[in-house]
């Protein structure tokens, strides 16, 4: 299988906190945020291996500043990491103030996705090969996760 490069399955996707996704305080629904992450992760895990994917499993998420209505949330996806069958897919949460630009860290998530057949058996993934020496890096410290998350 050929191998691809983070690059070519990287994903960006904006959305605006509005009203429905916040609440009595004003700011986003922690469940929301985990939604967003789920979705990028997947249209990146679908970019990578063209074929279906599922979310195996989340690691720990910490939510590192509050997120509030009217806010612009970034979430980039790319490839950290493939196994046989599974990929881990990072994401970094951006928040954006509408009006100054100002931008802040506000999450970073990673997730294992599993490429399955119509079956929902595991397959194998194109195995991911990281060019900048950032991408070298993620490979890197995604490759000690994976040892820690499957003791292997
Ligand atoms: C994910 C799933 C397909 C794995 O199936 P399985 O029969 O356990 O597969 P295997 O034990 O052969 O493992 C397949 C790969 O998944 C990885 N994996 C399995 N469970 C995992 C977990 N909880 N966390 C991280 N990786 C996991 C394995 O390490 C292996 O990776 P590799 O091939 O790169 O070495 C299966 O557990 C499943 O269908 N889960 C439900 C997924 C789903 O519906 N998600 C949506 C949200 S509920």
């Amino acid at each position: 299988m050929k191998a691809k490069s983070p690059s070519e399955s990287r994903v960006e996707m904006t959305e605006l906190v509005l009203p429905n996704h916040t609440n009595a305080l004003g700011t986003i629904f922690g469940g929301q945020l985990m939604a967003w992450i789920d979705t990028a992760a997947a249209v990146c895990s679908f970019r990578h291996c063209r074929n279906q994917c599922v979310t195996a499993s989340m690691d720990a998420l910490h939510f590192i500043s509050p997120v509030k209505m009217g806010e612009i949330v970034i979430l980039q996806a790319s490839v950290n990491y493939t196994g046989k069958t599974s990929m881990e897919i990072g994401v970094k949460v951006t928040t954006e103030n509408p009006l100054t630009g100002e931008k802040k860290h506000t999450a970073s998530a990673y997730l294992t996705f599993v490429a399955v057949n119509e079956k929902g058996h595991p397959v194998p993934v194109p195995p991911v090969l990281p060019h900048t020496e950032q991408e070298k890096r993620w490979n890197m410290e995604a490759k000690k996760r994976r040892a820690v998350r499957i003791g292997g």
